[in-house]
């Protein structure tokens, strides 16, 4: 199959290249940058030994994107592409919802004229909100976001269900993703976050290589086993291989809904102990406020994608934290070496 990749320069999208192209399927990539830099396709053209279509622009450039389905025969599209920060999404919520809500309106405009109607979304586990219950599973309420991210996320969801209602030719799978974390082990492709992170896990990456002093631990009076916050946190190239694995197994039009997750929760100290291991030394860190917006805990009950996909995470926190490390120290400035 040829696969439209949205936002496939970005993290997870050059991690889902890889496997895509490794399953013998082709890839086009449209992608502006905003976030990512040309260095990872090329890098994933690396590890591959495959070619990558690729088109600089943007998801709202409708123009574009009915060039890219002219000139290549699109089977199906990965949407990968759009702003994910929670922090900024509160502070500038209109860049947020027009490059998350109007790029995938323009996306699926474009997507009908062109005749290609199978999507898999990057969807996420925010939607839950406070989770009802935990595990999660996919029948757990959704809605109650508390940020425009979560709440583009969520929109989007409901988006693409009254696209398939409208016309049930077709095929809609969204991916509600828990925590990815990690990079491909070859060290040449991984997050690569602007500035001071936001997330866990690069934070203790830059905490282990001496450029940050210390990781602040944001809460540890949770009602969690160490008082900590607890999250379900994924191989980036599990993930990967869950869009596989999505693209794959269902062949039939409709909407399918899977977690992307482990099963398996580990707290903020469970994390950085992980990563002292992998990175052979002691890391420092103090205990800060709670974060606003932050829930205690949030883990994935994952047994509908094996039943169904039959995909299952197989990369443990060993892995996770080993393979961040190894990107980090072979790529300390990121892709701008
Ligand atoms: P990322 O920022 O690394 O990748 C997104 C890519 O999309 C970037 O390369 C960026 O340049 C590109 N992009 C953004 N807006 C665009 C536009 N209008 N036109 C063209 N390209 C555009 O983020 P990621 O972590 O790889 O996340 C990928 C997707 O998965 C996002 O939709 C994100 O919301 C979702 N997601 C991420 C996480 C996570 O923790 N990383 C969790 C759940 C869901
Ligand atoms: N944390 C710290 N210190 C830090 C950063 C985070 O203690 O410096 C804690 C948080 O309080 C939380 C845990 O580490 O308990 C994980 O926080 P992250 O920021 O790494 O991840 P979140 O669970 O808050 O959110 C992430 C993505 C969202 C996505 C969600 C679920 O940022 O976009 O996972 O998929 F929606």
């Amino acid at each position: 199959m040829t696969i439209l990749v949205t936002g496939g320069a970005g993290y997870i999208g050059s991690h889902t290249c890889v496997e895509l192209l490794c399953a013998g399927h082709g890839v086009v990539v449209v992608d502006n940058f905003c976030n990512s830099s040309e260095e990872s396709v090329k890098r994933v053209e690396r590890i591959t030994g495959k070619r990558v279509k690729l088109y600089a622009g943007d998801i709202r450039d409708g123009k574009l994107l009915d060039k890219i389905f002219a000139e290549n025969k699109i089977d199906s599209v990965i949407h990968f592409a759009g702003l994910k920060a929670v922090g900024e999404s509160c502070a500038k919520p209109i860049e947020y919802y027009d490059n998350n809500l109007a790029g995938t309106l323009v996306l699926l405009d474009a997507m009908r004229r062109g005749g290609c109607k199978s999507i898999v979304f990057s969807s996420s586990a925010t939607v839950y909100g406070t989770p009802e219950k935990l595990p999660l599973d996919e029948n757990c309420a959704i809605g109650g976001t508390t940020n425009p991210y979560g709440t583009s996320k969520y929109f989007q969801e409901i988006m693409l269900r009254d696209v398939y209602a409208s016309d049930n030719e077709w095929k809609v799978v969204l991916l509600r993703y828990f925590n990815p974390v990690g990079a491909h082990e070859s060290g040449l492709i991984g997050e690569d976050p602007k500035g001071i992170p936001n997330n866990l896990t690069p934070y203790i990456a830059k905490v282990a290589i001496g450029e940050l002093k210390e990781v602040g631990v944001f809460g540890n009076d949770y009602d969690t086993p160490d008082g900590t916050g607890v999250r379900d946190y994924i191989h980036v190239v599990d993930l990967a291989k869950g869009h596989v694995a999505a693209i794959e197994k269902t062949a039939k039009a409709g909407v399918y809904v899977y977690n992307l997750g482990t099963g398996i929760g580990y707290s903020v100290l469970d994390v950085i102990h992980a990563f002292e291991k992998a990175c052979g030394h002691k890391l420092p860190y103090s205990v800060k406020p709670r974060r606003p917006g932050d829930i205690a805990a949030c883990y994935a009950d994952a047994s509908k994608a094996e039943k169904e996909l039959g995909w299952k995470a197989t990369l443990g926190i060993e892995e996770m934290c080993a393979s961040l490390w190894k990107w980090q120290t072979m790529n300390p400035k990121g892709y701008n070496k």
